[in-house]
């Protein structure tokens, strides 16, 4: 098994909010990320893909693919976009970098012919990282 990863860069603005809280509630656990009005992230996304070399091509799996596939399912939708109010997912769920990475993995890993999903890492900062491994 050979593992291939793919970076891209994202900016996005969210807030923290949970509905079945009070605002004081809200207020106490999420501090200054509650700001309906929200603030901006630049974050760098790395997408690791398993796979067998194909003793064809030499690959797992075109790079190019992933390069459009990323910027079709991922960039497309969240790129300079206000997540709590322009992703759909994230009207109901808080956009934290946690639940940002899950759903990054349900955007791309139906989409993936060649290879498996194999990590998500979302760096909200360069010195912070979440990872999911799809379980
Ligand atoms: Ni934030």
């Amino acid at each position: 098994m050979i593992y291939v990863t793919r970076r891209a860069e994202f900016s996005a603005s969210h807030y923290y909010h949970n509905p079945d809280l009070s605002p004081e509630e809200n207020r106490r656990l999420f501090g200054k990320c509650n700001n309906p009005h929200g603030h901006g992230h630049n974050y760098t996304l790395e997408v690791t893909v398993a796979g067998e070399v194909d003793p064809t091509t030499g690959m797992v799996m075109d790079l190019k693919e992933l390069k459009k596939l990323l910027e079709a399912e991922v960039l497309e939708q969240m790129d300079h976009k206000f997540l709590n109010e322009e992703v759909a997912v994230f009207s109901t769920k808080i956009p934290t970098t946690e639940n940002i990475a899950v759903e990054i993995w349900k955007m791309l890993e139906p989409k993936l012919r060649l290879g498996k999903l194999h990590r998500i890492r979302l760096y909200e900062t360069p010195d912070l990282y979440v990872e999911y491994l799809g379980d």
